[in-house]
């Protein structure tokens, strides 16, 4: 079940390239210490964009898994992770689709913006998958938007509760403290959750910092 729209949208975003940069996101370090801490061997990475985190993860010993819906970033995770000879085991798959590493449980999570992508019954739909995909006692770390972005929050129409699109047809959604944990609640202990600056540049030079959440929870 590919979702046409999304992955033209990311195919097109990511026809520019390596868009971010090659580093790795603040959080994916910040996931590395807690998966350590753990003793996390298998780590999945879904919506993984070009790979910048997954690679990263596998450098840092983790067997990795990653995925994305854009066929155009897999390509470029692919090929980037062969030229540097790290092993990723990449696939193209829709998070929604449950045949999509059907009934596989992975050690960890790393989830990084995608969350805040979709809206209320989506964004439940896609908890539910990385509930089903977390090993009991694993974690899942992730990011999402904080109603603490100056620089995104009430811009464009309002077309959930604190889901905005400052581009039609694309909801942001903006997480309060209270709602982070209650998606947590129940499932998993959370062990951390922090506010970060993200600094994000893109091609044309822009650069723009987002205030996010980082979440760890261990599955009950
Ligand atoms: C904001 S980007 C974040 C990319 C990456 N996690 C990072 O931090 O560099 C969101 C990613 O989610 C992917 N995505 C969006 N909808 C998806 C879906 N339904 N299934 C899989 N990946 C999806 C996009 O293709 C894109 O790569």
């Amino acid at each position: 079940m590919m979702t046409p729209s999304m992955n033209s949208y990311w195919n097109s975003r990511y026809a520019d390239g390596r868009i971010w940069g090659d580093d790795a996101t603040p959080s994916a370090r910040m996931a590395d210490d807690w998966f350590r801490k753990y003793q996390i061997s298998e780590v999945l990475v879904p919506g993984c964009g070009y790979g910048r985190n997954s690679m990263w993860l596998a450098k840092q010993g983790f067997q990795v898994t990653a995925f994305d819906v854009s066929d155009v970033a897999i390509q470029l995770a692919t090929e980037d992770a062969s030229r540097r000879g790290i092993n990723v085991n990449y696939l193209v798959g829709d998070l929604f689709d449950p045949v999509v590493l059907n009934g596989m449980q992975f050690d960890g999570i790393y989830l990084s913006n995608v969350l805040h992508l979709f809206l209320a019954g989506d964004r439940q739909r896609l908890m539910e998958r990385m509930d089903a995909m977390v090993k009991p006692g694993g974690m899942l770390a992730l990011t999402c938007i904080s109603v603490y972005d100056q620089n995104n929050y009430g811009i464009g129409r309002e077309v959930e509760a604190d889901t905005f699109e400052k581009h039609e047809g694309k909801p942001l959604h903006f997480y309060t403290e209270e709602e982070l944990l209650r998606i947590f609640e129940g499932k998993y202990e959370v062990l951390t959750h922090t506010l970060h600056t993200q600094t994000e540049s893109d091609p044309s030079g822009e650069s723009e910092n987002l205030q996010l959440w980082f979440v760890v929870g261990k599955k009950r």
